[in-house]
């Protein structure tokens, strides 16, 4: 925070559900929340038996969980546990990055709209209610993805990339890597 120059943090995550220090972490995390060193302590990458386990001891809940998610792995399961939980959504690799990027079908959806595909599916992620951050390191990219408050996909266009879904990850799966449970 020094580096920052900062108070205070905004937002902190738990990057990884991670056998190591698993509650010891969070109750760390509480305690910077406590002293208000950070205004909302959240995790990212936590399954659902990741969450119902921190729920066992825990005396605040993740404010949010920061996921895998794009049209070729769509999640809804973890969301709708997220959602029911009222733990908010957001969504890393929200471009599959780069990989949803040729979809054939978000590709025709574009031209309908006179979109990008990237626009059209980080459009998918907002009427989802789920927090997006694309990145780019190309300024014209950057201003395009800002770029979605004009435009509303129909439920059936919403439908239509739901329907790419492969459960394919663009990183590794928590379940396999330092597994807790
Ligand atoms: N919690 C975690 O475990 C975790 C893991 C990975 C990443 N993240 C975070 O998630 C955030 C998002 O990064 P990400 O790696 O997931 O990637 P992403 O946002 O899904 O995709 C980034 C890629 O898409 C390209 N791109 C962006 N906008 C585009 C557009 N409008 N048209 C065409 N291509 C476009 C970028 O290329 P150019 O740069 O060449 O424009 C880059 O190659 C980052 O802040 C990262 O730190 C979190």
């Amino acid at each position: 925070m020094k580096k920052l120059e900062l108070s205070q943090l905004d937002l902190l995550l738990v990057h990884w559900p991670s056998e190591a220090h698993f509650f010891d972490t969070w109750r760390a995390f509480e305690r910077l929340y406590d002293e208000k060193l950070v205004r909302a302590i959240g995790v990212s990458n936590f399954q659902i038996e990741h969450l119902e386990k921190i729920a066992t001891k825990v005396h605040i809940i993740p404010a949010v969980n920061q996921i895998g998610i794009h049209p070729y792995l769509t999640q809804y399961p973890l969301k709708k546990y997220l959602n029911d939980h009222h733990i908010a959504v957001e969504a890393w690799s929200s471009l599959g990055r780069g990989d949803v990027l040729k979809d054939e079908t978000s590709e025709e959806i574009a031209k309908r709209y006179n979109k990008s595909i990237a626009q059209v599916i980080l459009r998918w992620h907002l009427q989802q209610a789920a927090i997006i951050i694309p990145k780019s390191s190309t300024p014209s990219r950057i201003e395009q993805n800002a770029d979605i408050y004009d435009f509303s996909l129909s439920e059936s266009d919403m439908k239509k990339i739901d329907g790419v879904n492969k459960d394919r990850r663009r990183g590794p799966d928590p379940d396999e890597v330092y597994p807790t449970i």
